[in-house]
């Protein structure tokens, strides 16, 4: 059945404006589905273990503080091919070029920031999900 589980976080932009049910409700629309879910302050620790790849990349430290800038929301979806599917339903880094139908392409713009903001972050492997589910919900 190949069934994946992928982490999903709506980044403190994406809360602060008002859009974690925007994104929750693309992941189910898209036919996914959620198995945890919690809203939390992200700290400094915590961040550094999930961005642990960006180690030693200039915009580790402004993506730290703005992922630290309040409160953000993780959650779990579960299906085939979920990670892919949902980097798909994200679109590419850059809001700017993210196509339009994605949620960065629809909901994102350029903000003039340090840091990409971007609304959501999503796993990239079946490695980084493992990892990162570990990290966010180590009750699963
Ligand atoms: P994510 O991890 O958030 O799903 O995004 P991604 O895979 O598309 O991007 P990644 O390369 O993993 O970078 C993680 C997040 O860091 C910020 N970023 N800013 N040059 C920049 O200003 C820059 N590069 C990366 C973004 O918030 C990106 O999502
Ligand atoms: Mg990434």
């Amino acid at each position: 059945m190949n069934i994946e589980r992928t982490l999903i976080l709506v980044k403190p932009d994406g809360v602060a404006r008002g859009l974690t049910g925007e994104v929750i409700s693309r992941v189910e629309h898209k036919g996914y589905k959620v198995v945890a879910l919690r809203m939390l302050q992200a700290d400094r620790a915590l961040l550094l273990k999930h961005y642990a790849e960006h180690e030693g990349k200039p915009f580790l430290e402004p993506l730290v503080e703005f992922m630290m800038s309040g409160p953000l929301v993780a959650l779990v979806a579960e299906g085939n091919r979920v990670i892919e599917g949902f980097r798909k339903l994200a679109g590419v880094t850059d809001p700017t070029v993210a196509e339009p139908g994605t949620i960065r392409g629809d909901l994102a713009r350029d903000q003039g920031t340090k840091v990409i903001q971007n609304i959501v972050h999503g796993s990239d492997s079946v490695e980084s999900a493992t990892r990162e589910i570990a990290i966010f919900f180590p009750e699963l």
